[in-house]
């Protein structure tokens, strides 16, 4: 029935236009997301800057599953569904944790870092401790990003992490650690959040913040951009392409995005004045004006990896009018607070537009739940709303068994 409901709606949805409502609002197509989304692709979990000694743990809540992410003894990054093999309570309940070994708060199963069942109290002789062994899930590592898939065959990961790597791999994300983390609560559906970040068309109406350093094009080429934006936009690239650092857009198709482009003039990092966030900067680069690689990939996740800081943004659906969006603000391994940053300053652009954003995705759910919605023309900037609405209709079609997506893909 649902996926009779998924076809008939991919029927209906028109490219160039937002999607029919049901898709935002209502809770069977939230159903419908978790099993043909959430399900069978990679999901952003966070960065191995969160977990850099054994038993450190982070949590990511995606519908009903939790997971949790940890460091083992070997160093190696695993995760496992935080649900315990004897009557299913949570393991791990805080976002971020360290455990020496996951010790089930209801009757105090014990499971050591490797996911295995050491210790299960009052089970009779014989209990086969073996086969009760945490679940575990795919996990891929991509310059410091985790990557989970809850699929028991994942697809394939390489095409994004070659094209992505050249781009990432000179900030040296696993030099880095936590300056900063936070999760707000959006009353959204987690496509308005996507789709809200995927365009800069409401962003002069409502981050003033923002703006004071970030360019609203999302091309070297936009067709909306003025000559001040290509002045600036071939200095950058001419001193990038002198420090061998790649700045054209990558080639992802729908799966993802890459490029480098720069802040507005004299302006070096997201903060209020434009000046850098942290004096010491990542790797060992000595030049500060890299601009931002802006690293976008469906469905939950997207990144600015500056000179002084990187920022991970990871969005994940808590049900049909809730998502959690966590951010975390990273810097140099050997950066200290209140020497070579200060958290205030650093954190205070993105968290004032992080909450800008929410306020906007939420009137955004508002409306749509009215009987007066009806799918609304995208404006050529908001050309990445297609390119997120092509992948998610082609995954909503390929669950459903429906035409739809096949046809659109192919397009
Ligand atoms: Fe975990 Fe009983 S539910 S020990
Ligand atoms: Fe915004």
């Amino acid at each position: 029935m649902i996926k009779d409901r998924v076809n008939q709606l991919l029927q209906e949805r028109q490219r160039g236009f937002s999607l029919p409502g049901a898709f935002y609002v209502d809770d069977d197509m939230f159903e419908a997301d978790l099993e043909a989304v959430f399900a069978t692709d990679w999901l952003f979990a966070g960065s191995v800057a969160e977990i850099r000694g054994p038993g450190d743990y982070i949590t990511m809540e995606i519908g009903r599953d939790s997971i949790v992410i940890l460091r083992d003894r070997e160093g190696e990054v695993r995760a496992f569904f935080n649900t315990c093999r004897h009557r299913g309570s949570r393991l791990c309940l805080h976002e971020t944790g360290r455990a020496n070994r996951i010790v089930c708060p209801y009757h105090q199963w014990v499971y050591e870092l490797d996911g295995s069942l050491i210790n299960a109290r009052q089970m009779p002789e014989g209990f086969d401790r073996a086969s009760h062994g945490l679940h575990p899930v795919h996990v891929e590592v991509i310059c410091g990003l985790i990557y989970v898939c809850l699929a028991e065959t994942p697809p394939s990961l390489e095409k994004f992490r070659k094209t992505v790597t050249p781009y990432i791999a000179p900030h040296q994300p696993d030099r880095t650690k936590v300056a900063f983390f936070s999760t707000i609560i959006e009353e959204a559906n987690w496509k308005l959040v996507i789709d809200n970040n995927r365009e800069c068309y409401h962003c002069a109406g409502n981050h003033p913040a923002l703006l004071v350093t970030l360019v609203e094009f999302a091309l070297p080429d936009d067709p909306a951009a003025n000559a001040t934006f290509k002045g600036l936009m071939d200095r950058s690239t001419a001193r990038w392409d002198g420090l061998g650092l790649p700045h054209a857009p990558a080639d992802g198709g729908t799966e993802f995005r890459c490029i480098r482009l720069p802040f507005n003039d004299d302006c070096l990092s997201f903060t209020m004045d434009g000046k850098p966030a942290c004096n010491k900067l990542l790797a060992d680069f000595t030049e500060p004006d890299l601009g931002s690689v802006r690293m976008f990939r469906v469905p939950n996740n997207w990144n600015h990896f500056l000179s002084d800081h990187i920022l991970h943004f990871r969005v994940l659906p808590l049900s049909a009018n809730r998502t959690a969006v966590k951010t975390t603000w990273l810097v140099h391994e050997d950066a200290v607070e209140g020497v070579d940053y200060d958290l205030k300053r650093l954190t205070e652009v993105w968290t004032e537009t992080n909450d800008e954003d929410r306020i906007l995705a939420e009137n955004n759910h508002k409306g749509v739940r009215s009987r007066a919605y009806q799918p609304g023309p995208l404006a050529p900037s908001e050309f990445m709303l297609n390119n997120f609405a092509d992948w998610y209709c082609t995954k909503m079609a390929d669950w459903a068994g429906g035409p739809g997506g096949r046809r659109i893909a192919a397009e």
